[in-house]
């Protein structure tokens, strides 16, 4: 049986030049494996707290100091000594290490960094690859899965929170039809996205890069990304609504103030009732494939109205809603609020955790969509993990910035795998 002989954790930065946790778990037989968490812009009130050292005088408060004490002085000292491949074991451990219910004692950011190098040290105690162990740990907790290199959902125009305060929704995605094959669909994304970056660039309107690599131009209105969208596949070779589709992220929260919806589409902000007619106008004019968090994390009344009136059309996604939390995950089975879940496991903080909830999307018959956070480091274990439990779609991004196109190769390096030992 293979021990853990040393747990330990460092501060290193990630792709906003902000300060993350990295660990890495070292084993009695010389192996080693190393894992660092991401962490968001718009997060959700009801994530996992993200343990910052709020000590003004290093990185404006944004250091994670106190979250690697946490594993170096606490977590460590509990963890040495377990077997890696036991990781329900470890993520227990973990949790009741910390006893509180969002993490608050050591901070999400500090144990899923251990909980991610375990897993990853288990697959290699196990001799397998990460995303066949991933797949092995589901097993054990009752789901499932066969191997599936998900669709991408390529966030090509980045606004909100993501973006230079150019347009209200965050993201705005191309969405290559689910039949395509990965290396079909990852070029079809990138023909997009070099097509839509010289359109950008005609018109005059700047396209920087926002935070996931997509442009972050200057436009009117969120309707004309979306017609840009549909101007830019006219030049390529696929077809919108027969090789790829438009999706939405809006993370609604952002622009969601006194009870109303203020985007620059509309002269005068909107109620929960004329912004869901808006979203029916939307997809009359742009047939969405996916719309995720369409309104306010807790309006669960509009969610549940929209569901009803779209849910049939368009995959209507959970993320700021759902948090990756099993509660919350479970209200929204019940109440029919949406039909997909975002699954992002710093917003709930072990891998066994995370793993259950997607456990209850899938029993669900939702679609499950692993995501990555705005702000990344070059680890690919979330590429991993979507194949592993089999997801439908995953989020990384644009295909650019080096911290994306980790996980777009990550993914390329599993799909050729599976496909040559299909052979
Ligand atoms: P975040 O954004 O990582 O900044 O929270 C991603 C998302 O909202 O899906
Ligand atoms: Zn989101």
């Amino acid at each position: 049986m293979p021990k853990i002989s040393k747990i330990w954790a460092h501060e290193v930065l990630d792709s906003r030049a902000t300060p993350t946790v990295e660990a890495v778990c070292v084993l009695d037989t010389g192996q080693f494996a190393i894992s660092s968490v991401p962490s968001g812009a718009s997060t959700g009130a009801h994530e996992a707290l993200e343990l910052r050292d709020e000590d003004p005088a290093r990185y404006k408060g944004k250091g994670v100091l106190r979250a690697v004490n946490n594993v170096n002085n606490t977590i460590a000292p509990a963890i040495v000594g377990m077997d890696p491949t036991q990781q329900s074991a470890v993520d227990d451990k973990l949790i009741a290490l910390d006893g509180t219910e969002n993490k608050t004692k050591l901070g999400a950011n500090a144990i899923l960094s251990v909980s991610e190098a375990v897993a990853k040290a288990g697959a290699l105690a196990m001799k397998q690859n990460l995303y066949s162990w991933i797949q092995a740990l589901a097993k054990v907790l009752g789901l499932v899965t066969a191997y599936h290199v998900p669709t991408p959902l390529f966030n090509m125009i980045n606004g909100g929170l993501h973006g230079a305060g150019n347009l209200d929704f965050q993201e705005f995605w191309v969405v290559p039809a689910s039949s395509k094959s990965y290396v079909q669909s990852l070029q079809a994304g990138v023909e997009i996205y070099m097509t839509l970056g010289e359109n950008l660039k005609r018109r005059g309107a700047i396209h920087s890069i926002g935070d996931e690599g997509g442009y972050a131009p200057n436009l009117f209105t969120n309707a004309d990304a979306l017609e840009l969208f549909v101007e830019s596949i006219k030049q390529t070779p696929y077809a919108l609504g027969r090789d790829v589709f438009l999706g939405l992220d809006v993370a609604a929260d952002s622009f969601y103030k006194n009870n109303e919806y203020a985007i620059r589409d509309k002269s005068a902000p909107m109620d929960e009732l004329a912004f869901i007619e808006y979203y029916k106008e939307l997809n009359n004019s742009y047939h969405l494939a996916l719309l995720e968090d369409p309104l306010a994390q807790d309006a669960w009344e509009g969610w549940k109205k929209i569901r009803a009136a779209l849910g049939d059309q368009v995959i209507i996604v959970g993320d700021d809603l759902l948090a990756t939390n099993p509660k919350r995950v479970e209200k929204a089975i019940t109440e029919m609020a949406c039909n997909a879940v975002l699954i992002k496991p710093n917003q709930i903080g072990t891998v066994t955790e995370t793993l259950k909830v997607i456990k209850m999307g899938h029993d669900a018959k939702w679609k499950i969509i692993v995501s990555h956070r705005s702000g990344e480091t070059n680890d690919t274990f979330i590429a991993d993990f979507a194949v592993g439990i089999g997801a439908d779609y995953v989020k990384f991004g644009a295909p650019a910035r080096g911290e994306r196109v980790a996980k777009y190769n990550r993914l390329s390096d599993i799909d050729a795998q599976l496909t040559a030992s299909q052979k």
